[in-house]
């Protein structure tokens, strides 16, 4: 499948080829094109702008407040003529694709193919995100640790098959974190087989795992796994973990649940072979692999896989990566990440970071859009404000435009200061029905 189409890839080439050598600008930094809106995309550009390799950043779409260090293109990534144009006509080195679902289009894959170096796993190799069966496959082909797992055609096939003890039932493909339930009861599992998300295709049941989660992010270039500092994201909404799931409240790095001077061995068990048993299948992954992981009393086990970085993860392991991250990025998306690495070993800042998502309310179910947000030209220092949901307003300042509407970062030396600062930033934001998590990394002061 190629959204490009094979006459269009072509002329994307030669266009790119015949540009002017002023436009290739031998010796100056990249140029770089980020495909994507939210917190983890405003992370991205906001690491990459630190880089002396890096001379422009373009996004699309972008989330508010970027003008300040990135260039907000004016059409969406879906909008795939306007795609093609800007990258036949302008300079692009570098190219990431951000969000699960232009991944799981193939938007990487199309780019790669016009010859840009491009940071996304190809649509073959994000099937480990997009289908929960393929994952439990694989992990089984590879000898991952993972939850006890069957797979059946149909909601109520599994309905039938529902065992008598509590069970973790997974709609097979993409939700956004809403196709899964973790059913303690028999009445718990019916109802989570008629969510419709879960009724339309392929489920998943799964033996329930215990222990607290930690995120292992790495690099993956072919047989090349690299891993980043490990975080451990907050995924329900309420404190005390209560309510339901959201795509993450907060985030903190480093995390007691997987210290940074486990992650190279945390790595070898549940991505290296990964990285393997997908290059042997002729699906070789290139782009961000992060392991959502357990930690039961049998060691670590894998709950799922996602094709890219994790959202809220970005906002606080980018800051943590040293180096500079362009040539990493760039290293990667090209396929020479192993001798990059060899040369300049990716190093964990020995920094804690913490973010608070400060949401609107009513997320993670409807919530209005469309407030205006005071308070971000007085944060405190080292605190930063990643935006995610959020719109320029036509006459200045900024506003809501999502659930997760931003992610205040604190960095400190220590997860206390990096928690304290982070909070003392989710305080100093307003806007109407503003509402956050008041317990994130609580447990790991
Ligand atoms: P997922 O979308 O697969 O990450 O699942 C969302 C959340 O459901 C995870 O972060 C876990 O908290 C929980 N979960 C998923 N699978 C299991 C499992 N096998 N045992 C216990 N909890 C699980
Ligand atoms: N932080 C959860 C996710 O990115 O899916």
């Amino acid at each position: 499948m190629s959204l490009f189409g094979k006459n269009l890839q072509q002329q994307i080439r030669d266009m790119r080829a015949q540009r002017t050598q002023a436009r290739g600008r031998a010796g100056a930094g990249y140029a770089v094109l980020i495909l994507g809106g939210g917190g983890r995309e405003y992370a991205i550009a906001w690491r990459l702008a630190r880089d002396a390799s890096v001379d422009r950043i373009e996004i699309t779409p972008g989330t508010g407040g970027m003008g300040l260090f990135a260039h907000t293109l004016d059409f969406a990534p879906t909008d795939l003529g306007r795609l093609q144009q800007h990258v036949a006509a302008a300079q692009v080195d570098l190219a990431i694709v951000g969000p699960d679902e232009l991944i799981a289009r193939g938007l990487a894959d199309d780019l790669r193919r016009t010859g840009i170096a491009t940071v996304g796993a190809s649509r073959e190799a994000s099937r480990l995100e997009w289908s929960k069966s393929f994952a439990k496959e694989v992990m089984d082909a590879a000898g991952v640790p993972t939850a006890s797992w069957k797979a059946y055609p149909s909601a109520a096939a599994a309905a039938e098959a529902l065992p008598d003890r509590p069970v973790v039932v997974k709609a097979d493909g993409l939700a956004a974190g809403k196709g899964v339930v973790v059913a303690r009861s028999r009445k718990e599992a019916l109802d989570a087989l008629d969510l419709a998300v879960v009724r339309e295709g392929k489920v998943v049941l799964e033996e329930v795992l215990e222990g607290p989660e930690a995120s292992l992010l790495a690099l993956v270039d072919g047989e090349t796994v690299v891993p980043l500092p490990p975080a451990t994201d907050h995924k329900r909404v309420g404190d005390g973990d209560t309510g339901p799931n959201t795509g993450g409240m907060g985030c903190v790095t480093p995390t007691k649940v997987l210290p940074d001077d486990e992650a190279a061995d945390v790595a070898r068990v549940v991505l290296e072979p990964i990285a393997r048993e997908m290059v042997k299948r002729g699906t070789p992954y290139r782009g961000v692999l992060y392991a959502g992981l357990m930690r039961t009393k049998a060691g670590f086990k894998v709950i799922e896989y996602n094709a890219r970085f994790g959202d809220p993860e970005a906002e606080v392991v980018l800051p943590r990566v040293g180096g500079d991250f362009g040539k990493l990025m760039h290293a990667l998306g090209s396929g020479r990440l192993a001798e990059h690495v060899a040369a300049n070993p990716v190093r964990f800042e020995p920094r804690a970071y913490v973010s608070v998502a400060v949401c609107a309310a009513g997320y993670p179910g409807a919530y209005e859009k469309g407030k205006r947000i005071e308070g971000l030209d007085s944060l405190p220092e080292g605190v930063y404000a990643f935006h995610a949901g959020t719109i320029n307003a036509p006459n200045g300042g900024v506003l809501t435009s999502g659930g997760r509407v931003l992610h205040i970062v604190g960095g400190g030396d220590t997860v206390k200061d990096a928690r304290e600062r982070a909070y003392a930033g989710a305080k100093a934001v307003r806007f109407e029905g503003a509402f956050f998590r008041s317990d994130i990394a609580l447990r790991e002061v």
